[in-house]
């Protein structure tokens, strides 16, 4: 069976609403019939206008985080019912910027992960190691550890709406990637963890992301690997024609780059 590919822009703090609606209007015909599930985590400011221009196309509009509370004195937060009645379908919950910028901890992550499920938001939750992680060889450790942090208690019927995103720290933002290979390996030991967790059925049919400079150019190869089951895009995610290349190549609807055809061919 052909995979199914789910791809999420992360807009982080760029663009007011008007800029969405214009962004959403120039996507949408450049990505007329994809089959691939384009998820959009725009600033709260824009989710009810974008919730309304992308009405009845395969855009799906979410945030890019969240509260534990369900309400309270907690100046400057937003709750998910409010993101779920401006017409949120998703939220970024633990990205590296969230974690390292404004320390989230996996304690909170996993609060607010549960808030997410209680609110009838569909959590994609971030995970990923820091350079230094990497050049000591602790990434596997560092993905066990926010994975089992913020997921362990969460019932089994929940997690299975949940998507799960590898952004290793050093790749975000830097143009820097891992290899397929390394990405691979990284998606298979948090697929085998998601199994552990929460049994072989569900665990497989959680979608697996990666971020991580991701480009249009690099997306056919990311792609490919078995536990790949789309990407997160920052940068990359703010010009709908790149997008739409993106969603494009990952789903195989661009030509590979492959060498120039035959006479014989061309002829057949
Ligand atoms: P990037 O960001 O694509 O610009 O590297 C990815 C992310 O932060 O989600």
């Amino acid at each position: 069976m052909a995979k199914s590919f789910t791809v999420i822009g992360n807009w982080k703090m760029y663009k007011t609403a008007r800029q969405a609606t214009d962004y959403i209007e120039a996507l949408l015909p450049l990505i007329d019939g994809t089959k691939v599930n384009v998820y959009l985590a725009v600033p709260y400011t824009s989710i009810h206008p974008a919730v309304q221009y992308a009405k009845e196309t395969p855009v799906i509009i979410g945030a890019q985080n969240m509260n534990d509370s369900r309400e309270g004195a907690f100046t400057g937060e937003i709750a998910g019912l409010m993101l779920k009645e401006a017409g949120a379908a998703f939220v970024l919950l633990g990205h590296s910027e969230r974690r390292n910028v404004f320390k989230e901890d996996d304690a909170f992550i996993h609060k607010k992960l549960i808030r997410a499920f209680q609110d009838d938001i569909q959590p994609v939750l971030c995970i990923g190691e820091t350079a230094d992680h990497h050049g000591k060889g602790k990434t596997q450790e560092v993905l066990q550890d926010q994975l089992e942090g913020a997921l362990k208690g969460v019932p089994k019927e929940e997690a299975s709406k949940l998507i799960v995103a590898y952004e290793p720290v050093w790749a975000i933002g830097s143009g820097k990637t891992p290899t397929a290979a390394q990405i691979q390996e990284a998606h298979g030991f948090i697929r085998d963890l998601l199994c552990e967790l929460f049994g072989k059925k569900i665990g497989e049919g959680i979608p697996i992301l990666y971020g991580g400079s991701v480009k249009p150019e690099n997306v056919f190869e990311i792609g490919d690997e078995k536990d790949v089951d789309g990407v997160l895009v920052g940068g990359a995610s703010l010009d709908p024609k790149t997008f739409a290349s993106i969603i494009q190549n990952i789903s195989g609807g661009a030509p590979k780059k492959r060498a120039p055809r035959t006479k014989k061919e061309k002829k057949e």
